[in-house]
């Protein structure tokens, strides 16, 4: 039986946007999933998501959806059968399925799903074999598509098939009202995705009414408004653009500056961080700035520790105690952090349904423990990076901040292989200072998403000077993504990756060279910890 709640959400959703339209977006614990949800927003359709458990094919003839989307997941149609009401593809609504979406409807029309000889996790060509498939028109043969994906369908007369990929016959297909992409037409690299959402909304399930955007940063003030009160509260500030954009919102709101103040950590760190943080949030009329440095406590902290999950979670417990120990100095009650959806996501947080989500890493600001008296309070937690960098200029932010490369909280411990001490620290920020100031001097910072330099304990034989000497390996990295849910390697020009490389191997003795990782998310995650 439908909840009470799911009923409202439904019935105020509709009065709000005059519609009588309504997407149901059964979310199979994808990485992805709430891509689908804003890009169904962007294009002004009404969404809700729906728990694939406890929604029956009852329960949907009853929301009577104008179509559904099924979105991927970690789970195999094989070994690990998602939790869902397969009736519910009979009913004759629209379905369009993505991922494991389409091979679980591919299976429940008889076809066989299998392992693929070749996985396919890449940005690639998809070819149209039928162009005026209602699913893809206007989008050209050839377009990139991302795929992330083990299991392919097997190809059958049952099954009209759209599209090819490198890897799997079929990226595409449609059975009566049941279509579906093995690709990801959510995620920002695959070309013309939204318009495939289109496509579907419009073309396919015969949607008429869309909506205009709301306005973000708006309704983010109001919920600040009603959540402060006249609380005291901290915000926890690493001069990023979400924590920024936060703290821009806070000023839009306008609340007194002594009711709130904004706490640095610093230990951890980029080099250029603390004078930027000092730059726009030092000296204020409108915000109290409070520096901390909490180095020796975090190396303390992280002796002895080698893997990355460790390390993280030792970052995190010296975190959770800074934070609560300076809301406890200042008296206050809430603690503001700049959490946006991807740390949730990856943090295996994300939408309430009890399909399996992956941990994928354990992001220092979800999942806090914090004391009875102080509460989280996170208002960006629904938007990825482009959204809170849109919020922020709305509020005010300054260009320079909202362009600067995402940083994750744990910092450049996430930079460092096996222990890290003091000297690691030093020769990691050492090569980070190098790689942004060439990116900024070569005109490349604002062109790159964001770059890291990480320093591994491999060691190279090599000769400086006419003498023998051994030195560690650094491992430049630089993306280019839209929100860092997905992301493809940045093309740097060969001089420039020279001239950082030789830069690097000059001045910093402890360097023996320099790799450039190539690798694209998926598979590899943009920080390597
Ligand atoms: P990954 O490495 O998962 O990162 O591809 C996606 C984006 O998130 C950042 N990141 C973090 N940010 N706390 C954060 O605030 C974290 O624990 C964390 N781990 C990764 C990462 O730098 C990238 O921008």
């Amino acid at each position: 039986m439908l909840s009470a709640e799911i009923l409202k959400q439904i019935e105020e959703g509709k009065r709000a946007r005059k519609t009588d339209e309504l997407f149901l977006l059964f979310s199979m614990g994808s990485q992805f999933d709430h891509l689908i949800k804003l890009m169904l927003g962007k294009i002004g359709v009404f969404c809700i998501v729906a728990n694939p458990k406890t929604i029956n094919v009852e329960d949907v003839r009853e929301i009577k959806p104008t179509g559904i989307i099924i979105s991927g997941g970690p789970a195999s149609v094989h070994g690990e059968p998602p939790p869902f009401d397969y009736a519910i593809f009979d009913l004759g609504i629209p379905v369009l399925g993505i991922c494991l979406g389409f091979q679980m409807l591919a299976s429940h029309i008889g076809l066989e799903i299998r392992k693929a000889d070749k996985r396919e996790f890449h940005l690639g060509p998809i070819t149209i074999h039928n162009a005026s498939s209602k699913l893809f028109l206007g989008c050209p043969d050839g377009m990139k598509a991302r795929n992330s994906h083990g299991d392919i369908i097997e190809p059958s007369g049952k099954l009209t098939i759209i599209a090819g990929s490198v890897n799997s016959p079929v990226a595409a297909g449609n059975y009566k009202h049941l279509w579906g992409a093995q690709f990801h037409p959510e995620v920002s690299e695959t070309e013309n995705g939204q318009r495939i959402f289109e496509n579907f909304c419009f073309e396919i399930c015969g949607a008429k009414d869309r909506f205009p955007a709301e306005d973000e940063a708006e309704k983010k003030a109001e919920m600040i408004r009603e959540t402060v009160g006249n609380k005291k509260f901290i915000l926890m500030l690493s001069g990023g653009s979400d924590s920024s954009a936060l703290a821009f919102l806070i000023k839009k709101v306008g609340i007194p500056k002594e009711q709130w103040r904004a706490i640095y950590l610093k230990g951890v760190d980029r080099p250029e961080d603390e004078d930027h943080v000092r730059k726009y949030f030092g000296n204020q009329d409108w915000i109290e700035l409070v520096v901390v440095d909490l180095t020796e406590e975090i190396l303390q902290k992280l002796k002895g520790k080698i893997t990355m999950l460790e390390k993280r979670d030792g970052f995190k417990g010296e975190y959770d105690n800074a934070m609560i120990k300076q809301a406890e100095i200042f008296g206050a009650v809430l603690v503001f952090q700049g959490t946006i959806y991807t740390d949730k996501c990856e943090s295996g947080i994300g939408y309430e349904t009890d399909a399996r989500r992956a941990v994928i890493k354990p992001h220092h600001n979800a999942n806090n423990k914090l004391p009875e008296w102080l509460r989280q309070v996170t208002p960006l937690d629904d938007c990825v990076k482009d959204g809170t960098r849109n919020i922020g200029r709305a509020c005010g932010m300054p260009e320079e901040l909202a362009v600067r490369h995402p940083f994750p909280g744990p910092g450049r411990i996430l930079r460092i292989y096996n222990e890290v001490t003091n000297e690691k620290l030093r020769i990691e920020g050492e090569c980070e200072r190098i790689f942004t100031e060439e990116l900024r001097r070569w005109g490349l910072y604002e062109k790159v998403w964001q770059s890291t330099a990480v320093l591994t304990d491999m060691i190279v034989t090599c000769s400086k000077g006419d003498d023998a000497d051994t030195g560690r390996i650094v491992l430049l990295k630089a993306v280019v993504s839209v929100n860092g849910f997905t992301a493809e390697v940045a093309e740097l020009p060969w001089d420039f990756l020279k001239h950082v490389s030789d830069r690097t191997t000059n001045e910093i003795k402890e360097v023996g060279a320099v790799y450039y990782c190539i690798s694209g998310k998926p598979p590899t995650t943009i920080e390597i910890g």
